[in-house]
């Protein structure tokens, strides 16, 4: 039975992922925060259903000890390193604990990984935020990066760092470059989920209106769901390498918003008011990513597009609030 130890667990990508390893026969460990063990129904509300099919260690990402005893308790063949301080605007608003967490985390795992059991395989959460500014489009595993924000430039560290100790140390150690991707199992801040929230608080009379910062960025939106598989694709080749994991297909803020309340038949310009506090120092404006090489060398698909993420996350955003609204 392979043994994976995934960081960021309690995520939308490891709640998916999870169910991915386990439904290989993976034996699945994860490290969580201990405010996360000790307040298991809030803190992990995507993986409860899960909790008895996998083993949890008490760890966190500032904490180099945690990280070291957790690789030489578990040895795992395979390790997803997911954890991150993951919203591009809060990195704004704390440049330190950002760079801090998401930098320091990242080399605590390759250093414990390298030094414990280089054996195991590696993976890091790159993103398409790393390419900010960005030089061509669609972008590839061969544009240059250009970050716009402490946060994309946390992610190119932790790429390079990831490919450094490639190169260094000959580990099996990757990147995937993931553009945005969405599900029901998205967190509130970020802006689909805030789009779909709010699109049916107001089908449902729960909210009058929404406030949005830029509606012209520009993002390639796929689904977690199918993102996780080509995360564990990469770590079953022969050879390590950096993939581009994207839809190719870009769609603005405003035709999000203009595809969620069509979704429940109500039109987004009545409702939907942008607010300057919601605008980012610099902002990211449009994503479209090549996924050519990871669909001919892992023969990974995009799966979900646009119009169903859309439908899956207000659906299902309906339902929980009529649950709880009776
Ligand atoms: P997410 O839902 O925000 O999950 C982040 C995870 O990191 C959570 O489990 C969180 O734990 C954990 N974490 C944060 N700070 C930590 C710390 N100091 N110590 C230990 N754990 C910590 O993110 P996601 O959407 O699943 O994304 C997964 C990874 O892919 C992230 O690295 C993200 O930057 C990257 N990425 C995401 C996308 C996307 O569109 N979703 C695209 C490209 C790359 P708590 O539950 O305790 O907070
Ligand atoms: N969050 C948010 N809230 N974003 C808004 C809002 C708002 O009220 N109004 C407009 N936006 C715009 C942002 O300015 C940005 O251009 C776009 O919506 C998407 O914002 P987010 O959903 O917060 O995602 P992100 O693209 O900044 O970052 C996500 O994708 C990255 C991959 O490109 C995160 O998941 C990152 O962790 C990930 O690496």
């Amino acid at each position: 039975m392979p043994r994976a130890l995934i960081t960021g667990i309690t995520g939308q990508d490891g709640s998916y992922l999870v169910e991915l390893l386990l439904s290989k026969g993976y034996e699945v460990h994860g490290i969580v925060r201990r405010v996360a063990l000790e307040d298991p129904s809030h803190r992990m509300w995507r993986i409860k259903h899960l909790l008895k099919d996998i083993r949890l260690h008490a760890g966190s990402l500032e904490s180099f000890p945690s990280i070291y005893k957790t690789i030489v308790d578990v040895k795992p063949d395979e390790c997803y390193h997911l954890a991150a301080q993951s919203f591009v605007s809060y990195s704004f608003e704390d440049e330190f604990s950002t760079l801090n967490t998401n930098i320091n985390g990242t080399h605590f795992m390759l250093t414990a990984v390298r030094d414990v059991h280089p054996e195991c395989r590696f993976y890091f959460a790159g993103s398409s935020e790393m390419f900010g500014k960005v030089r061509e489009v669609p972008q590839s595993e061969t544009t240059p990066f250009h970050p716009r924000s402490p946060y994309g430039i946390s992610k190119v560290a932790g790429f390079d760092l990831t490919r450094n100790y490639r190169e260094s140390y000959d580990m099996f150690a990757v990147n995937g470059i993931l553009f945005n991707h969405e599900s029901p199992r998205r967190g509130y801040e970020f802006v689909t989920r805030k789009i779909t929230f709010n699109a049916a608080k107001i089908k449902l009379g729960l909210a009058s209106e929404l406030s949005l910062g830029n509606l012209d960025a520009r993002r390639d939106w796929g689904h977690s769901e199918d993102y996780v598989t080509a995360m564990w694709m990469m770590l079953q080749q022969q050879k390590p390498d950096d993939f581009v994991v994207a839809t190719g297909v870009t769609h603005t803020v405003r035709e999000f918003c203009d595809a969620a309340f069509k979704h429940v038949g109500l039109d987004y310009r009545d409702y939907v008011v942008v607010n300057p506090q919601f605008f980012r120092p610099s902002e990211v404006d449009v994503l479209m990513g090549d996924s050519s090489k990871a669909q001919r060398v892992l023969g990974w698909k995009p799966g979900r597009l646009f119009e169903d993420l859309v439908k899956e996350m207000v659906d299902a955003d309906l339902r929980s609030l009529q649950e709880k609204n009776g």
